[in-house]
């Protein structure tokens, strides 16, 4: 941890205000707008160069049925999440809030405020609220041209930040804004400082990502889980198959293992995981991925301790387990299952006691200077996806991650 004394106001001010957001470590990011309709891909617009007259024909068939936010919100905290994060406008340009700024938003089309609508849901869940905005629109009409003409560009960012100001305004308190691509135009021709410098007005305990071009609070690596260095704030964003928005043939989804593994990995480095659903037009949730959800919150039950507040953890190496740690807590969390007796090698801090969770009973083992080595354990995994061990240890465990074995003698008659 950083020495708090002397931090800057600013840093001060930051560590206040993400205390909630790095407790939290999982969320949902929800893709929801037009494309929708046409189920292949929230960028079907883009790749298939659909024209803005034909495209904004879908409009017609965007008629959700009543307040499926409440649904998504339901889900996220089945899950286990403690925040959402809705695409207020994706890339298409479509608002799905009320805007001065353009007819080409939800209440004029279908009658209904739906970031309103979202806004209520996680509230009544308890959740957190983040709004994701595009700044790249293939919309409106200067969102190409502003690169070229002054002029254009001028008119654009007021179009940009009007709808910002709109967003934070009109909503309550909102925790989380969450820029996209910020195609074509650079963070100065956005006058991005000047954008969030409004924000934070409006919105003084707002936590604001990396991706209008300047830093501010978090990092988004998508699609991977890569830490940033030192101190850095980061929340890796994922998708349950390839797509964000609702993708009707795309079937490459992954186990809930896979999520969970992800999510262990995220909390054992400092950082979020944002997981993603992409309702269809009306709403809904592919089944998909209620299915997922649903494993995931009955894991999250048990185990959710060894996730929210985590802390970063220097253990890492082993070929069947993950881990995360909390103070001198380490918990080793089993994804491959190796029977009654193994072990974890390189672990540099003396263990006090292990036990098997969710219910805490005493594992017997044995420690060298080498290796921690557990027995009388269950033959087949206790539990599914994956199973956590609790050790408490003498102080904050580290691991020799290369070579543990070196300084053995090759004779050694350890066990
Ligand atoms: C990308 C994509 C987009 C998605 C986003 C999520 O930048 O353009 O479709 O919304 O990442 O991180």
């Amino acid at each position: 941890m950083v020495e708090e004394k002397n931090l800057t106001l600013e840093e001060q001010d930051r560590i206040r205000r993400m205390k909630w957001w790095h407790e939290a470590r999982f969320g949902m990011f929800i893709h929801w707008g037009l494309y929708s309709v046409i189920g292949r891909h929230e960028w079907a617009m883009e790749m298939e160069a659909i024209p803005v007259a034909r495209y904004e024909q879908l409009t017609k068939q965007f008629n959700p049925k009543p307040f499926p936010a409440r649904e998504w919100a339901k889900l996220a905290k089945r899950a286990g999440m403690k925040y959402m994060v809705m695409t207020t406008k994706h890339h298409e340009g479509f608002c799905l809030f009320d805007t001065h700024y353009t007819d080409y938003c939800a209440p004029k089309t279908c009658g209904r405020d739906l970031v309103a609508e979202y806004v209520k849901a996680a509230r009544s869940e308890g959740l957190r609220v983040g709004f994701y905005y595009s700044l790249m629109d293939w919309h409106h009409p200067d969102g190409a041209r502003c690169a070229e003409d002054e002029a254009a560009r001028k008119r654009f960012v007021n179009y940009i930040h009007g709808q910002v100001r709109e967003l934070c305004t009109n909503y309550g308190k909102l925790d989380i804004l969450w820029y996209d691509v910020n195609w074509p135009l650079s963070a100065e021709g956005w006058e991005s400082a000047k954008m969030n410098r409004m924000v934070r007005e409006l919105q003084p305990d707002i936590i604001i990502n990396n991706r209008s071009g300047v830093p501010e609070d978090f990092s988004t690596p998508e699609q991977h889980i890569t830490a940033e260095s030192a101190g850095r704030a980061w929340e890796a964003c994922m998708t349950m198959n390839e797509s964000w928005g609702y993708h009707q043939a795309d079937d490459a989804w992954k186990t809930p293992k896979q999520i969970i593994r992800n999510l262990i990995t995220c909390a054992r480095d400092g950082g979020n995981y944002l997981l993603n659903i992409g309702p269809k037009a009306d709403g809904s949730v592919p089944e998909e991925s209620v299915r997922i959800l649903n494993t995931v919150g009955k894991w999250m039950d048990k185990y959710g301790e060894t996730i929210y507040a985590a802390e970063p953890c220097d253990v890492k190496r082993s070929v069947f387990a993950n881990f995360t740690r909390k103070g001198t807590t380490l918990y080793v969390h089993v994804h491959f299952w190796p029977g009654e007796e193994w072990a974890i090698g390189g672990l540099r801090t003396g263990v006090k006691s292990v036990r098997l969770l969710p219910r805490g009973e005493p594992v017997e083992f044995e420690q060298n200077e080498f290796r921690v080595r557990f027995k009388g354990l269950p033959a087949e995994a206790p539990d599914e996806p994956v199973s956590v061990l609790a050790l408490e240890c003498e102080s904050v465990p580290t691991q020799d991650m290369m070579f543990v074995r070196k300084n053995m003698p090759r004779n050694s008659q350890l066990r």
